[in-house]
């Protein structure tokens, strides 16, 4: 019987100790990688060891090598367990806190558009495919272009057609207020302002009355205005794009009726109504634009004329969805919101 040999057997021990400490403290993937490859690489320490087996006697050999092959399978288990604990705090730090994934799961209930938003955007479209340019402006305005310039002089009935949500303090010196827009025409002139003919443009937005709140009336409301100017523009260019528009927008021919009507800016003025499921439903105020307003502007208007529109959305999905009552619009009342998941309108 031989003796083990026991510098080698305590150099293994020594080795394996040494690799134990040092994989624990490897901070991280790369460190873990160097550390395999300085003890269990092909020149690694432990290799070492194995190739060193053949210049011992058989006896020794057979020792030394079943202790060496041990600690082998000591340190790849440890490697394998240093591995798998990295693995598990790298995926804990990308999910960070919020997530637990053995919790059960549950069907995420998605948003949805509100009905004005469908209806809004079906209009734009609509308008778009016909080649106008969609722009939005300011909802607190002043005066002087929700009013003034649109030829509603302070002190003038027709100021009454608009009650008004001022914003700053009742001040009689002042020649210039600040009110919640109470309809979109006062970019009609803002617009013309900073362009030139040919316009064509629909204005999106909302706008705020002073009013009792009842079935078919909402402080709040949106609003798409139309205005289009060039030359030779006539009402036959203003009944026919409104007609179009009607007609991409309920998806169908409907019978309309132009009535006379009266709004300060336009000359003539109309309303036009649509027949809707056996009734005459008012959907817009429209009319010519106002030749001292075409002049304001600074263009001649024996050269330059233009019509203008508009219309509420509300009005419009209203019809488009028998919904019976404005009031139900801004609620937020999600039995009645997310009715719509999904509504292209009548397309
Ligand atoms: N601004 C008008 C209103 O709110 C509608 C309108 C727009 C009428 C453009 C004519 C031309 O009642």
């Amino acid at each position: 019987m031989t003796t083990p040999n026991p510098p080698a057997l305590d150099s293994l021990r020594e080795l394996e100790t040494d690799a134990l400490a040092q994989l624990t403290a490897a901070a991280d993937e790369a460190g873990v990688e160097e550390w395999r490859v300085s003890f269990l690489g092909r020149k690694g320490r432990l290799t070492g060891v194995l190739r060193s087996l053949k210049d011992l006697e058989d006896a020794d050999r057979r020792t030394v090598g079943a202790a060496a092959n041990q600690t082998k399978l000591r340190l790849e288990e440890a490697l394998e367990a240093r591995e798998g604990s990295m693995r598990a705090a790298q995926a804990a730090e990308r999910a960070g806190s919020r997530i637990d994934v053995t919790l059960p799961a549950r069907p995420l209930q998605a948003g949805s558009l509100h009905p004005v938003t469908i209806a809004r955007r079906r209009a734009e479209r609509a308008f778009r495919d016909m080649g106008f340019d969609v722009v939005e402006g300011p909802e607190v305005e002043w005066d002087h272009y929700n009013f003034d310039r649109l030829r509603i002089p302070k002190d003038h009935p027709a100021r009454d057609m608009w009650d008004t949500i001022w914003v700053d303090a009742d001040d009689a010196e002042r020649d210039r207020r600040m009110l919640l827009r109470t309809h979109t025409s006062p970019m009609q002139i803002r617009y013309m302002e900073t362009h030139e003919p040919p316009i064509r443009v629909v204005v999106p937005g909302t706008c705020y009355r002073y009013e009792a709140v009842d079935a078919t009336h909402e402080w709040m409301m949106t609003q798409i205005e139309g205005l289009v100017i060039d030359e030779g523009i006539s009402f036959a260019h203003l009944k026919g794009t409104l007609e179009s528009f009607v007609r991409r927008f309920f998806g169908q021919e409907l019978e309309t009726r132009f009535r006379c009507d009266y709004f300060p800016f336009v000359e003539p003025g109309a309303e036009l109504a649509v027949r809707w499921q056996g009734r005459w439903l008012e959907l817009l105020g429209c009319g010519m634009v106002h030749p001292e307003i075409i002049e304001a502007a600074g263009w001649d208007p024996d050269r330059y004329t233009g019509f203008a529109f508009g219309m509420g959305v509300e009005r419009f999905a209203m019809s488009l969805w028998g919904i019976d009552d404005i009031r139900h619009f801004y609620q937020n009342d999600l039995r009645f919101l997310s009715q719509f998941r999904g509504a292209q309108g009548a397309r």
